[in-house]
């Protein structure tokens, strides 16, 4: 079993509006196919009589240590997938000692994610127009002892999803929003296109900029990490300005069409950075090959959205941290065969 058959086995179990807004992508869904084709684009060269015996994996993500160069991205909504969501997710995380970005929109509150994977968990900040209600939102994250704040600089509107528009995307009643503003806030459906649409364009502000960033390192108290870069001119500015880390990242598809695939933007980003913060990449990762590739183009990990969900859907924290496990596994594979027993030193050398 591979993640393509877990994303087959979950899409098939899903109601089609939550299966539609989880495979989604913008418009045509160009870029959520360059992102899957960008990684099979590079081959691998292996090297013979390497004599590897054992393969290291750990790696550090926001200091946080993992099992693996391999956590979970920020997605919302999870309660769509399984009962238990966000915190079921947070359970399954840690049991494959890896960790999470918990998404702003998440259908758990912070606190109590937080407390399901004490230490493991980081969180994604969309920025409300009421900064307020954002400023208290980051002192909530703090207080739960979340280790970083990741900014998502990608999404000053929704990239428009005809899946999530036809299907009239909204919350079945029940779930709401706990960490979002206005807080507890429900999204109901009305029968007249994306509900998430409305509520992005509605409350957060598209004109974030540079200078909000810089406020953010000064008064976050956290390390703050930047999300969505893909431009290496973006990534030496962010880098220079101290954030704690970048991810190169065009929201798994979901934003601009027509978007350059991460596996392009990366090398370019990693060279721009110069080893000034961690450069972790998303989008289309499925393989254990895909992570060595990003590895060997000079990521320091990988992040996962969708194949998460996808083990979430079919067998909540379990099926989360089997996920989780299983690209390990593939990653491990890889390596032994590339010749390589210390994932670090995979480089561009060994791509063809
Ligand atoms: C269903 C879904 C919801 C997402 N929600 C968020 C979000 O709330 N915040 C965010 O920064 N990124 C969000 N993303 C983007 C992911 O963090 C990540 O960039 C992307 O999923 C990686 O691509 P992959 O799904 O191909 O692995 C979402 C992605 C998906 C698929």
């Amino acid at each position: 079993m591979d993640l393509d058959a877990w994303e087959r086995d979950a899409i098939a179990a899903l109601p089609a509006m939550v299966a539609d807004y989880y495979a989604g992508g913008a418009r045509s869904e160009g870029t959520l196919r360059a992102n899957r084709s960008g990684w099979s684009r590079h081959a691998l060269v292996h090297r013979i009589l390497a004599g590897v015996r054992e393969v290291r994996t750990a790696a550090s993500f926001a200091g946080v240590r993992v099992a693996a160069p391999i956590v979970a991205a920020p997605t919302a909504f999870h309660r769509l997938a399984h009962p238990d969501g966000e915190v079921a997710t947070a359970r399954g995380v840690a049991a494959a000692g890896s960790a999470m970005v918990l998404s702003t929109l998440s259908t758990a509150a912070v606190e109590e994610v937080a407390a399901a994977a004490p230490g493991r968990v980081a969180f994604q900040l969309y920025v409300y127009r009421d900064r307020g209600a954002t400023r208290a939102l980051v002192e909530r994250v703090r207080a739960a002892g979340c280790r970083a704040l990741v900014l998502t600089a990608d999404a000053a509107i929704l990239g428009t999803r005809f899946r999530d528009v036809r299907n009239g995307f909204h919350l079945p009643p029940g779930l709401s929003l706990p960490n979002a503003a206005p807080e507890g806030r429900t999204m109901d459906g009305d029968g007249s296109g994306s509900v998430l649409a409305r509520y992005v364009a509605d409350q957060l502000d598209p004109s974030l900029g540079w200078g909000d960033l810089e406020a953010f390192l000064a008064d976050a108290g956290l390390p703050v990490w930047i999300k969505g870069v893909v431009h290496p001119e973006d990534a030496a500015r962010a880098a220079a300005m101290g954030v704690a880390g970048i991810v190169v990242s065009n929201h798994g598809g979901r934003q601009l069409d027509a978007g350059i695939a991460t596996a392009d933007a990366l090398p370019r980003v990693v060279d721009a950075v110069a080893g000034r913060c961690p450069v972790w990449v998303d989008g289309g990762v499925r393989r254990g090959t895909d992570v060595c590739v990003a590895l060997a183009l000079g990521a320091d990990g990988v992040l996962l959205g969708r194949p998460v969900l996808w083990g979430l859907a079919l067998e909540g924290a379990d099926g989360v941290r089997q996920v989780l496990e299983l690209l390990r596994a593939e990653l491990v594979e890889a390596l032994t065969l590339i010749g390589v027993s210390d994932h670090r030193t995979l480089d561009r050398g060994c791509l063809g």
